[in-house]
């Protein structure tokens, strides 16, 4: 599996992979069950700086090391690029949960992360979703710093994190 930054352009392959996801994921990554990106939503990830905004990307490759598939998305975004805190979202198809992808994309955006001056993590979650609870609770001091409309309000300190 190849970890890489989105390439600018590729709306529709973010596009095709949300529409790929289950009614459940896009629950409790969305907490809705739209089946779109808003097109202001998918600019937003596909134009990264690496800097303010980021969209790290978990592609299947071929045995010639050509890409197969998409299977996961994450990114941050920091209004303020002097702020030291930035928010995380992230996806993986369904048929690829729970085999360590979310884990190692979430690893590899944290590591971006620090190296432009993130030194936390910050996003909303819903309350069922304990696998993204589980993933942020192994990327540092994991806490839940509120509850805002029945979602949960996080925040992960990334200072400690090993790689
Ligand atoms: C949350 C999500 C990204 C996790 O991705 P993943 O590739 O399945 O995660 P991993 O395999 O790396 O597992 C990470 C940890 O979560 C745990 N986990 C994964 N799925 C779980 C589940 N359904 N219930 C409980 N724990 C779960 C794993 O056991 C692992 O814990 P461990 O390291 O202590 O063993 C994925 O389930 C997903 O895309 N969900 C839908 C979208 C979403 O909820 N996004 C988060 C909102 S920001």
């Amino acid at each position: 599996m190849l970890l890489r930054p989105i390439r600018p352009g590729a709306a529709q392959e973010l596009s095709d992979g949300f529409a790929k996801l289950s009614a459940h994921s896009r629950r409790m990554r969305f907490f809705t069950t739209r089946q779109v990106y808003r097109p202001q939503e998918l600019r937003h990830l596909v134009e990264c700086d690496g800097v303010r905004v980021l969209t790290l990307v978990g592609v299947f490759l071929n045995v010639d090391g050509s890409e197969r598939e998409a299977v996961a998305a994450a990114h941050f975004f920091r209004e303020d690029p002097a702020s030291d805190s930035a928010d995380v979202a992230i996806a993986v198809l369904d048929d690829y949960s729970r085999l360590g992808i979310g884990s190692a994309l979430m690893h590899a955006l944290a590591e971006c992360a620090l190296a432009v001056g993130i030194v936390r993590l910050t996003g909303l979650c819903h309350p069922e979703n304990l696998a993204v609870q589980r993933l942020l609770q192994g990327m540092g001091r994991y806490r839940v710093i509120g509850v805002k409309d029945a979602t949960l309000e996080f925040s992960v300190q990334l200072e400690n994190v090993a790689y």
